[in-house]
């Protein structure tokens, strides 16, 4: 095999971050503000805070009027359903992020319905994710799925006819992804199998698999045995392993062995710097769909 494609998350974040910028300038000038996204944070989380922090620093880069509302542990529920009833009210807010998982006992489900299905840039309301069951274009796809939606198609990768392999049936990821790609129209038309712990035999699903996109949650789960020649491999996983030499005390692998899996691959994606960006730069392109379909 010839050496893979690594498909750069950072450079075609970065490109779609561009262009979600000069598109809010042209459509702020005439409504005299800029699109807004509400993040809203509870508890400690360590992983959480760092996307919450790099979520708004993204915002303001772009001229995004940002709101972190960061709620102690121990928030009620009550007290969390009235701020999002002030942000649903804010007319300054197009987007509102809730950010998961949210700590115990506070309900996550209530909290997603609550959110104004307008202004739901996660695309967890259960409208929004009807709406994507029934390829309404008016809705909002979660930005994970969206964002290697988008890898796929700027590395190259056609997706129309293949056998798309996806581990994990998250509605963050798995299951928002094989629908978009099941999906008519370009980057989509795929054949999607999604696979998961409960999976029988899920090596031979693997190595059947023209592209295959780890969304697992757990390190070194995808080795190079379970890959065939030549298969494209998108790695959702963000995981926290310790290393000693690392000043953090820790370092960012994915869900697959990359260096095992790498020189069997046509393309593969790092991690740090393949789908994690994606992911926030979706983010504010859902923001600023969210800006433009709202009436002036
Ligand atoms: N936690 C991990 N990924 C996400 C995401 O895409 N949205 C929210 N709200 N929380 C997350």
């Amino acid at each position: 095999m010839s050496s893979p494609l690594i498909i750069d998350g950072r450079a075609i974040a970065d490109k779609i971050l561009g262009d979600c910028k000069a598109r809010s300038a042209q459509l702020s000038a005439p409504r005299g503000r800029s699109p807004g996204l509400a993040v809203v944070l509870v508890g400690e989380n360590p992983a959480s805070r760092a996307y919450v922090r790099s979520k708004d620093k993204t915002c303001r880069e772009l001229g995004f009027h940002s709101v972190k509302e960061e709620l102690p542990e121990g928030t009620l529920q009550a007290d969390l359903l009235a701020l999002i009833a002030r942000l649903n009210a804010d007319a300054r807010v197009d987007g509102i992020l809730v950010q998961s998982p949210l700590p115990a006992p506070l309900d996550e489900g209530a909290v997603v319905r609550a959110i104004d299905p307008t202004k739901d840039v996660d695309g967890f309301h259960p409208l929004n994710v009807a709406k994507l069951a029934l390829s309404d274009l008016s809705g909002f796809v979660p930005c994970t799925p969206l964002g290697c939606q988008r890898l796929l198609l700027e590395a190259g990768v056609e997706v129309a006819g293949a056998h798309v392999v996806v581990l994990g049936r998250s509605l963050i990821v798995g299951k928002s992804l094989a629908l978009l790609l099941m999906q008519k129209g370009p980057g989509a038309d795929a054949t999607v199998t999604v696979a998961h712990s409960r999976s029988r035999d899920l090596r031979a699903i693997t190595r059947s698999a023209d592209v295959i996109v780890a969304a697992i949650g757990r390190a070194n789960s995808l080795r190079a045995d379970d890959v065939r020649d030549g298969a494209v491999v998108i790695d959702v996983g963000i995981n926290r392993v310790d290393d000693p030499t690392d000043k953090r005390g820790y370092r960012l692998v994915g869900d697959v062995d990359f260096a095992g899996v790498a020189p069997k691959c046509r393309a593969i994606t790092p991690v740090p710097g393949g789908v994690g960006p994606m992911t926030i730069a979706m983010l504010m392109a859902n923001t600023l769909k969210s800006f433009a379909q709202r009436a002036v």
